[in-house]
């Protein structure tokens, strides 16, 4: 299949829902084969969408990420279904929220453990195999939360767990540079999907949301899926270190 990412394997995480989901199809569509992978058993229904849409995807669940075990265990899928990979979406986090009072330590390191190590474990697992393979592309989610606080949220160990990410892709584009490894962020703003929605049932709550952004409606699964889709191919052969904030100018005004 030709398209921008025709010949390359992409290892996404998180594709049973949301934002993951949608890339996965996106990816496929650009010609990738796709490496999917989630904690939710269900998460396999989306290989056969993508595959009734003429793409390739193989995926693999139950598995969780956030230990060292369950991304060695990806890793080892993707190259036992096609040799190697080109690129690594890091996708998939969960985000715990409580006000200051309220934010325990063990909601603070869990956010940690499901939001930052759960980068580190499968960066760790992936990074010889796309050494190995003369490089490679590594796209990490962060969040606007990683650049302001909220009063409406609380943000407490959310924040800290997506400073941490773009802090650490930096790390991974600086040392990547010797082996063609580029590593860059996407920042999402508020953006349509399973963690997101019960809140937007929740009078006025979205109307709030909109009224902080320049552009007036919801971001959706698709705008960041682009710019991930960007990103992982090759015309952005000259972007790494970088975070591309998605959020409607939230962060603007
Ligand atoms: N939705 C937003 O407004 C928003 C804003 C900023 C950043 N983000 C980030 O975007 C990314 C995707 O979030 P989403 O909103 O699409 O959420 P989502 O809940 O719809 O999808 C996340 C997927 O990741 C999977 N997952 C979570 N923890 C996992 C683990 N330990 N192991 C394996 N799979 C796991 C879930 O099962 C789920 O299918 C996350 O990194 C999130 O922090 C979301």
């Amino acid at each position: 299949m030709a398209g921008r990412l025709a010949g390359k394997v992409a290892i996404i995480t998180g594709t049973g829902s949301g934002m993951g989901r949608t890339a996965a199809l996106m990816f496929a569509r650009e010609g990738a084969r796709v490496v999917g992978c989630d904690l939710n058993r269900g998460a396999g229904s989306v290989a056969d969408e993508v595959k009734a849409a003429g793409g390739e995807m193989v995926s693999l669940q139950p598995v969780d990420l956030s230990v060292a075990a369950g991304a060695e265990q990806v890793v080892a899928f993707a190259l036992a279904q096609f040799g190697g990979f080109d690129i690594v979406y890091n996708n998939a986090a969960m985000a715990y929220f409580a006000f200051i009072p309220e934010m325990d330590f063990e909601t603070f390191d869990r956010t940690q453990r499901e939001e930052v190590n759960i980068i580190f474990h499968l960066c760790r697992a992936a990074w010889p195999h796309l050494v190995a393979r003369g490089g490679g592309s590594i796209i990490n989610i962060a969040s606007t939360a990683a650049k302001k606080g909220s009063t409406g949220q609380g943000m407490l160990a959310h924040s800290a767990a997506k400073g941490a990410v773009t802090a650490m892709t930096r790390q991974y584009a600086t040392e990547g540079g010797a082996h063609r490894i580029r590593a860059n962020t996407i920042s999402p703003g508020m953006i349509r999907s399973a963690q997101t929605e019960p809140l937007m049932t929740q009078p006025g709550w979205t109307e709030r949301a909109i009224a902080r952004q320049v552009i007036k409606r919801i971001g959706e699964p698709e705008d960041v899926a682009a710019t991930a889709l960007f990103l992982a191919s090759d015309e952005s052969s000259f972007i790494t270190g970088a975070d591309i904030t998605v959020d409607g100018g939230t962060m603007a005004n």
